[in-house]
């Protein structure tokens, strides 16, 4: 077995198990005492507290910000949202790895949580920053049985969901940018990157991946400097520190808590995403059209749609795409963003 995956494997042992001698270990994953020995001393290394008592056995401190599926499971209220969850220490991007096993027909609610992503996708082909701590990095799999053109509703839903969360276990009162990066005081906090698989005859949702990526920070991180001044994390907010798996376990409350009444919610949550929603009378332009050409924009409609007025006073409504700020102070002048 290689490095990587007997630590991983200790890992699973040490998060399910209170408690667990290195002969147990040794026994169960048929390696040597010596071995297991070796890699509990490389988990440590990597920031792991596991305290280790002579007679005992290795024990897992669980109160720190270490990504750990039984704290996760510890917050959880949902019966479907993150039931099965897999914990991976590194993944190109959590919305490929689900998208791959949505094909191979993996069940409504998996969801993946990475310790980093190395090619993290961002909307509109950019990049989203993943390093290995101070982010929390998830997918979650959804088999709507809804029309595609609801797919908007369920991104502006997560949004809203994810607000709620992070005002519920960070206390941060977070707004919109439409579509769905959410901010603080004008800086990116989180983003959302929803894709979806139509059903043969294409008008009817087969799956949906909702990726979230949040930069939560923690004691002595900080933002790279090219994302400083548009970006900022969680514990830079509030000073809460530790939060992830609390955050993750709330974010799937509230989307399951969405996502089996969508209908019954779907007027609250519209409402919640307009009074969040930081644009309104605000002067944007299209990432798409005419950059001398200005709108200001209005609110959104019942799908999730911006509602926005050219000079004239003529209205139309965006459903995909992006809004610029103007003066703007988000835009990041390279393809990276956060
Ligand atoms: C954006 O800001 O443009 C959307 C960013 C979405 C990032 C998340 S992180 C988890 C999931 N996996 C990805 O590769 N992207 C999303």
């Amino acid at each position: 077995m290689g490095r990587i995956v007997l630590k991983e494997k200790i890992l699973a042992l040490l998060e399910e198990n209170q408690m667990v001698s290195g002969g147990d270990i040794s026994k169960q994953l048929g390696v040597s005492r010596t071995a297991v020995w070796k890699a509990v001393n490389a988990l440590r290394q990597q920031g792991y507290e596991i305290s280790s008592t002579p007679g005992g056995g290795y024990s897992l401190n669980r109160d720190n910000d270490l990504l750990a599926r039984p704290a996760i499971w510890s917050g959880l209220k949902t019966r479907l949202l993150g039931r099965q969850l897999e914990l991976l220490p590194s993944v190109d991007s959590t919305n490929h790895y689900l998208k791959l096993a949505a094909q191979q027909g993996a069940p409504e609610g998996l969801t993946v949580v990475a310790r980093e992503q190395t090619q993290g996708k961002g909307r509109l082909g950019r990049s989203f920053h993943s390093p290995p701590q101070g982010g929390i990095y998830m997918s979650v799999l959804l088999r709507p049985k809804a029309p595609a053109a609801d797919c908007a509703l369920f991104t502006a839903a997560t949004a809203v969901c994810v607000c709620r969360a992070v005002q519920e276990v960070a206390g941060a009162e977070l707004s919109i940018k439409w579509v769905n990066d959410l901010l603080y005081q004008g800086k990116k906090v989180c983003g959302i990157l929803t894709e979806a698989a139509l059903e043969l005859e294409g008008s009817r949702l087969d799956y949906m991946i909702v990726g979230i990526g949040i930069n939560t920070g923690g004691p002595g991180l900080t933002l790279p400097p090219e994302l400083d001044q548009i970006a900022t994390t969680l514990y830079d907010i509030c000073g809460v520190p530790n939060l992830r798996n609390r955050l993750i376990a709330a974010i799937l409350n509230h989307l399951e808590d969405f996502y089996l009444s969508a209908e019954a919610r779907k007027e609250d949550v519209l409402a919640e995403y307009s009074r969040r929603l930081c644009l309104k009378g605000q002067q944007i332009r299209l990432s798409t059209g005419d950059p001398g050409r200005l709108f200001t924009a209005i609110d959104i409609d019942d799908q999730a749609g911006l509602i926005i007025e050219d000079s004239g006073g003529a209205r139309q409504t965006l459903t995909y795409g992006e809004v610029s700020v103007i003066p703007t102070r988000q835009q990041t002048g390279g393809k990276t963003t956060v």
